[in-house]
């Protein structure tokens, strides 16, 4: 690993993972209404559907979403975005569907398609919209950001990857029975996500407590993805006391 400056992520510990949801909302709210053309990073999984449904709610409540440009992390590889167990299909039940958001302006990487044609053309598409300003991120047991499975490179972009099989095995319950979780997934490289301006990083529950471990305590390695945000000025770590059980920052 070459030499480069590394950072601390600042923490913020809460009570509870309702608790956490708020906090990242508030957060992400903040941005939106203070920015012409708020550009941000979307995650999906269990742990940011909490703060869907607090932007929802302040949606309703008369925050508008109109200016809002969104990239999702990534996209299971071979599903199409009607497909219920797809990203997309998840973005526009939670998030798209339920604000103001102008149609077209929530990206979600394309799972069908020739990989590296649409790889290249969503960087693009980010790089044309100016760069993402807030990244929200989860993490996975094993350490992974976006479906950066470890082994990834830290400069790595957005690209085909082969899932884990312990990521299949965490997300087969968002399947309907009798369907296979995908094996490949394309997504923002490691490198895509470092050049975010800012990272939320959201963690819930103590099965992410060695996770974060491994990805602030430990030097920066490859055997760890997350780690990689050690080299990110700006990560925002935000937390319940369970996931935060390893962590003395
Ligand atoms: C989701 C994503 C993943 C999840 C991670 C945690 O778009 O890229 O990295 O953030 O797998 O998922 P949950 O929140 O379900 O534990």
């Amino acid at each position: 690993m070459t030499q480069r400056a590394l950072y601390r992520p600042a923490l913020v510990v809460l009570e509870s993972p309702e608790a956490v949801a708020a906090e990242v909302a508030q957060r992400i709210l903040r941005f939106v209404e203070t920015r012409a053309h708020p550009v941000l990073g979307l995650a999906t999984g269990r742990t940011p559907l909490a703060v869907y449904a607090r932007l929802a709610a302040a949606h309703r409540a008369g925050t508008s979403f109109a200016a809002v440009e969104s990239f999702n992390l990534d996209e299971y590889f071979g599903l199409g975005p009607a497909h219920p167990g797809a990203f997309a299909c998840y973005m526009r039940r939670h998030f798209f569907e339920q604000v103001d958001m102008l149609a077209g302006h929530g990206h979600v990487p394309s799972g069908l398609g020739d990989p590296a044609l649409e790889a290249r053309a969503y960087e693009a598409t980010i790089a044309a919209a100016g760069g993402i300003g807030l990244q929200l991120l989860g993490i996975g047991r094993n350490g992974h950001i976006g479906f950066n499975e470890p082994g990834s490179e830290f400069d790595s972009r957005t690209r085909i990857v082969t899932l884990d099989e312990s990521t299949r095995r965490a997300n087969a319950k968002d399947f309907p029975e009798g369907t296979e979780v995908p094996r490949e997934a394309i997504t923002m490289g490691i490198g895509t996500i470092l050049e975010a301006r800012r990272i939320v990083l959201v963690a819930t529950g103590e099965a992410k407590s060695e996770a974060l471990h491994a990805a602030f305590h430990r030097p920066p390695s490859r055997g760890c993805p997350a780690s990689a945000l050690q080299l990110h000025p700006r990560v925002e770590l935000v937390c319940d006391v369970g996931a935060a059980q390893g962590l003395r920052l």
